[in-house]
């Protein structure tokens, strides 16, 4: 798929969603077409983000700490992964992004949703993505599939739905940002090639309205 700009995406939604294998088949498609792809996650990427990941999801904390630890990964990750590649024209593809601070320690654990935003803003230093993928599945569904379950995964049922009502609510806000899918509704393959239509159609409607703007 042919574009001049880079394209950052991120992929959000509710525990065991599906967005990883999602992302593993988007991006060996972007590839196939001849695309410079880079995929990463959130919390993660560079070394340091890495190991507080590793810090976040294994060891209990409190609900203020655990949100300056992911702005702090977050940080990292801006500094050393995605900005690096937005400037080289990448497409990025990232598992999970601001909007998960915002449903997970906004709505579910009750963190001020105006201090977040201040928080995400600072730690990307306002980048922001071009497009978010939701993959919406019944949390009971989705916490089935974690075979050994963190600190996250073992929050109550109710913890989990008000992070799904969190992101449909961040949906609301905003939905020109994103697209919306069922997760399992059909096969990663499929998904990812109905996922590049969709893009393809999103990058020449913009080529166009610029190319309109321009004429005018
Ligand atoms: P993952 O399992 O999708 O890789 O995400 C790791 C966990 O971290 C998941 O339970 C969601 C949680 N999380 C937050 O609570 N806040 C955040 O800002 C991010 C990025 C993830």
């Amino acid at each position: 798929m042919k574009k001049k700009k880079a394209f950052f995406i991120t992929f959000e939604g509710p525990e065991g969603c599906g967005k990883t294998t999602l992302i593993t088949e988007l991006k060996r498609k972007l590839k196939e077409g001849g695309a410079t792809v880079t995929a990463t996650r959130e919390p993660g990427g560079p070394i340091a983000a890495e190991k507080i990941r590793e810090l976040i999801l294994n060891n209990p904390m409190g609900a203020m700490t655990e949100l300056f630890l992911y702005e702090a990964a977050r940080a990292e990750h801006l500094e050393k992964v995605i900005n690096p590649a937005l400037i080289s024209h990448n497409w990025v593809l990232c598992d999970r992004f601001t909007d998960s601070t915002l449903a997970y320690q906004g709505y579910a654990r009750g963190l001020d949703l105006k201090l977040i935003k201040t928080l995400n803003k600072i730690a990307t230093q306002g980048i922001q993505p071009n497009l978010s993928v939701y993959l919406d599945v019944d949390p009971e569904v989705g916490l089935k599939r974690a075979s050994d379950p963190n600190r996250f995964e073992r929050e109550s049922l109710e913890f989990h739905h008000r992070v799904r009502n969190g992101f449909l609510s961040l949906i609301k806000e905003d939905p020109k940002r994103w697209i919306r899918l069922k997760a399992f509704s059909s096969s990663a393959e499929k998904m990812a090639e109905s996922l590049i239509a969709q893009l393809e159609k999103r990058l020449t409607g913009l080529g166009r309205k610029k190319s309109e703007k321009s004429r005018k």
